[in-house]
């Protein structure tokens, strides 16, 4: 893999190395607290950047010194001749990472595991089939389960993306810290985050303090790992699992500090954090040929320290201007 100078610098001097692509804002869920009820404006066809523009955008990202590029959605799996650009990306020599619902995994995991892409994040907030329908709103329940089964037998790096909503899935921490026993996945709590129309209200979402306590009044003490460099998680273990636990506690505790990530919109928008609510159109500038290098660098410029300037708390204001979470990709 070739290495190339981070050139992507925000006025904090955090260098950014990690792109998140939304691959399409469609998705064969409707997981409530991503999708409003209302639905949601899809990108128009003719705005949706094309395959040949996602790899060539990844080239260009690549230049600039990004080293990490996951796949997002909306499903990035229900994206027409994804197998084709998945494996054009590989070429490009950046590592690959995949955000899933884990619907139609299964069509994909003899190429993933051809072409080295491992580290696939599953959206399960749930071990109850009933709960799965009304969370989602779809009867996948079993075929998600079965292709998480089938991908920790190929030995994918897994980690399940749990969103916890107060009185709906909170009384199932412990089952997921159960499936860390004898399973070497990492579980991912996520705190229940607020974008445009989503419902949002802090008095729904459970916090890593409660999230911690949960855990140590049934399995006792908790190691605290080493974290990674720009972990967006907090990362724990229970004593003698072969599996670990992370906590996103982006409300109660945000880790923006070494942030670098940037993403990119289907509709090539880069975004410089997940609650942006100004974006840069990279795509029409590149369908008219221009050289994106200089708009990109410039765009990072105007990152925020934390939360999109959301320092303190999270205000309506500012998130209702933010995009749907179905149509920014996790
Ligand atoms: N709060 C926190 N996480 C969310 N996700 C989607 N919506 C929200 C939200 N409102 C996460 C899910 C999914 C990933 C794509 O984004 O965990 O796995
Ligand atoms: Fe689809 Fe994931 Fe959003 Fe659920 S959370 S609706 S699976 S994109």
């Amino acid at each position: 893999m070739i290495e190339h100078t981070p050139k992507i610098i925000d006025n904090f001097g955090r260098p950014h190395t990690y792109l998140r692509i939304s691959l399409t804002d469609r998705c064969n869920l409707r997981c409530f607290y991503c999708m409003p009820e209302e639905g949601i404006e899809l990108i128009e066809k003719p705005n949706v950047m094309t395959l040949e523009e996602i790899i060539e955008m990844t080239r260009t990202f690549r230049d600039l010194g990004v080293h990490t590029v996951r796949l997002t959605g909306g499903e990035p799996l229900v994206r027409k001749n994804f197998g084709f650009l998945v494996e054009e990306l590989a070429k490009l020599g950046v590592k690959l990472k995949l955000t899933t619902n884990g619907i139609v995994l299964d069509k994909y995991l003899d190429l993933f595991d051809k072409i080295g892409l491992r580290n696939i994040n599953f959206s399960l907030d749930t071990l109850d089939k009933a709960k799965s329908v009304f969370i989602t709103k779809r009867d996948f329940y079993d075929r998600i389960m079965q292709n998480l089964e089938l991908s920790l037998s190929m030995d994918m790096n897994i980690k399940l993306n749990m969103v916890l909503i107060k009185g709906v899935n909170d009384n199932e921490i412990n089952d997921f810290i159960a499936l860390t026993k004898d399973k070497d996945l990492v579980v991912k709590f996520i705190e229940f985050m607020p974008f445009k129309g989503n419902k949002w209200d802090w008095n729904k979402g459970v916090g890593r303090e409660e999230i911690l306590q949960t855990i140590e009044s049934k399995f006792g003490h908790i190691e605290e790992l080493q974290n990674p460099k720009h972990s967006t998680s907090s990362n724990f273990k229970v004593k003698g699992h072969k599996g670990s636990f992370g906590i996103v506690s982006t409300i109660t505790n945000p880790f923006c500090d070494d942030c670098n990530r940037i993403r990119l919109t289907a509709d090539g928008k880069m975004k410089n954090c997940l609650f942006a609510t100004s974006e840069t159109d990279l795509l029409t500038p590149m369908r008219n040929g221009t050289q994106l290098d200089d708009l990109i660098i410039n765009a990072i410029k105007s990152k925020k320290h934390a939360r999109d300037g959301m320092e303190v708390k999270m205000e309506a204001e500012h998130y209702e201007q933010n995009r749907s979470m179905i149509s920014i990709g996790g």
